[in-house]
Parts: structure tokens; sequence; C-alpha cells
């Protein structure tokens, strides 16, 4: 069977990118024939930004509800908290001993923050810790750690992927047998093409770190007046606008089929007025969104059950697939047999 896996991040409330980018594509896929799915919160990673327990404790209740509210099936998709499955920590110390330093230094993640501290006229490293230098070997080690085939995430991703794969190779290299055993398969990165980047409420990329978000699930009129403050050019309704390079348009196609898609190109071609288009993008998101926020609001309520479901997901994963593999990896690396 074909393994899917993918991951968010507990360091907030999960918004309309990460659905669109990474919950909806998995959710789907987790319904098709002859796939294997994993889908976790990524706990440890949330402490590379967020040094708030309370705060990572919520955003992993809530993005936990999210997932369950959209459909995820506990009963036939592994779901589970990373933190929960400490041999994610130990096949991340085996990869941290291939891994590159000089791939790592061109992470975007890194070099973005060594850009900023450049710009400010700062040592290159100010303020940047390890943890965030190793983000990517975590990653991989969620990812291989299942051995997964195909990871659905937004295009900030990718390179991520990619390292998860050098890393794979370069340890299948030093300890696989070359004619026979590979300890790991090399993941691909699965792309949905019509909303490969979300933009935000200012056009760039809908992030937390941004402030640019609209929350998935906030009340509908909350919704409203969010999408009603999607940044727009001046030009005056009857006046032609650009599908290009429009936030508003981009969130529009990420929701709507490819018909309406085409309905609202001509619609800006004849010059639709933005506060039409505004409340178009409104009414197509909450009819996708509304059912799910009822289903939400049910499962935030009742925090024991879904604290249930995580822990038993992990204790059965444990013991299906990451402690067998890491005594197979012990021994291939040269240390004791714990068992
Ligand atoms: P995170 O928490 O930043 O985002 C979770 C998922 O949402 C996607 N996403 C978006 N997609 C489209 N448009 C946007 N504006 C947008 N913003 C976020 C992200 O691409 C991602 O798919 N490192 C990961 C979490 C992670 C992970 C993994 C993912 C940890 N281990 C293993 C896959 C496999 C992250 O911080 O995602």
């Amino acid at each position: 069977r074909t393994r899917v896996l993918t991951g968010i991040t507990t360091s907030g409330t999960p918004h309309l990118g990460n659905y669109v980018g990474a919950i909806r594509p998995a959710v789907a896929a987790s319904r098709g024939e002859g796939v294997e799915s994993f889908y976790f919160l990524a706990d440890y990673h949330a402490l590379i930004k967020v040094q708030e327990p309370a705060r990572v404790q919520r955003s992993t209740l809530e993005i936990a509800a999210t997932w369950l509210a959209c459909g995820l099936d506990p009963e036939t998709v592994w779901f589970y908290r990373q933190s929960d499955v400490p041999e994610v920590q130990e096949l991340t110390w085996l990869l941290t001993c291939v891994a590159g330093k000089g791939l790592l230094n061109r992470a975007h993640a890194y070099k973005a923050a060594v850009d900023r501290n450049r710009e400010a006229g700062e040592d290159d490293d100010a303020g940047i810790t390890a943890g965030l230098f190793m983000y990517p070997v975590l990653m991989a080690a969620d990812i291989l750690i299942f051995n997964a085939d195909k990871v659905p995430v937004g295009r900030d991703q990718i390179q991520h992927i990619e390292m998860a794969r050098d890393f794979g190779q370069r340890f299948n290299h030093l300890y696989g047998d070359p004619a026979g055993k590979q300890y790991f398969s090399l993941p691909e990165a699965v792309i949905e093409e019509n909303v490969a980047t979300l933009p935000g409420l200012d056009g760039r990329k809908m992030s937390k770190s941004y402030d640019n978000t609209i929350p998935l699930f906030v009340p509908r009129e909350q919704l409203r007046k969010l999408i009603f403050s999607i940044v727009t050019d001046s030009s005056a309704p009857g006046e032609p606008k650009q599908t290009e390079g429009s936030a508003l348009f981009q969130l529009y196609q990420a929701f709507a089929s490819r018909e309406e898609t085409g309905a609202m190109r001509r619609a800006f071609a004849d010059g639709i007025g933005w506060g039409d288009a505004k409340q178009a993008l409104f009414e197509r998101v909450d009819v996708e969104v509304a059912p799910l926020r009822e289903k939400y609001e049910a499962l935030i309520a009742d925090p024991a059950k879904i604290e249930l479901i995580l822990r038993e997901g992990a204790a059965r994963l444990r013991e299906t697939y990451a402690a067998p593999l890491l005594k197979q990896l012990r021994e291939a690396v040269g240390l004791r047999d714990l068992s």
C-alpha cells in the first residue's frame, strides 16, 4: 500500500492555508484505495518557535479537533501526536550523523533568519537556535520512520522533503545492502497545483508568522469580516480587474470548482466590484466550512476524548512500526539491542 504522511506544527490556530494545502488533500487521499495514511501533530517542531506551554497544548487540541472535524477517521488512519512517539527523536540523532551541515545551511527557514540578521547588522546566527537549524532533520525523521511514499504539503515544504530523501539515501548507502535491504524508501512531495501557496489577507503567503491568516473555524460573521478585509487594488467597480496576483482570486480558486473559477475569471474581466467578489468568496468558503465548523465545536468541547484517540494511535503505531524499525536501525549502526 502507498503510504501517505503529513503533519502540522502545533504553534497556533489552524488556518485556511493549512486546510487547503494539507488537511483537505490528505483527508481525501486517506479515503483512496490502497493507501495507508499517517497524520500527526508536530509538537516537537512547535518548540522551535513557541516557548509557551499553554499555547502548544491549546494548539495541539485545536489541530487535532480540526483533523477530526474535516473527516479524518482514526479507525482507518494512523493519527497521533509526534512527541508520543519518542522513537522519532532517536531516529533524528541517527539522521543527524549522516546529514550534511552544508545542506542544512541552505534550508530556507534558516537562511531567511540569517538574512534578517544581516539586514539588521547583527551577527549571522544571532538569536538563532540549533533547533531551527536542525528542523529539516527532525522532519526527515517524521517521514522516514514510517517509510512514507507521498507527503501532501504546501509548496513551502518541498525543500524539506528533498532533504529527507537526501538523508534517507545516505543512510541506505552507508548501512544498507546495495543488492538487497534498504532501510528507508524515499518520499515524494505531493502539491495541489491550484492552491500550492494560499495567500493571506495582505497578499503574502498565509502564515502564522505574518499574522495575516484567516482561521479555519471562526464564527461566520468574523469570517465575513476577515474576507472583507483582504487587500485589493483601488480599481473601481466596472473597471476590468487582474486575476494575476490577486489574493482574492487565488482564494476563490482554492475553494471553487473549475466552472465557478472560470465564471469568476470572466467577472474580473467584466469589472466585478470588489465588494461583490468578496461576498462571492465568503459564500463559497462558508458553504464548505460551515458543516465542519459544527463538528469542530462539538469535538473541541471534549478534550478527554481527543486525548484518548491520540494516545491510542501512538501506542499502536509504536508497537507496529516505530519500535521494530529502531531495533533494526540500532543494530545496523552498531548500537546495542535494548530488547
Ligand atoms: P506548518 O504547520 O507550517 O503547515 C502545515 C501544512 O500547511 C501547509 N501550509 C500552506 N499551504 C498552502 N498555503 C499556505 N499559505 C500554507 N501555510 C501552510 C504547509 O505547507 C504544511 O503542509 N514542517 C511542517 C510540519 C511538519 C511536517 C512533517 C509536514 C513536521 N513534520 C512531516 C510533512 C511531513 C510545518 O511547519 O507545517
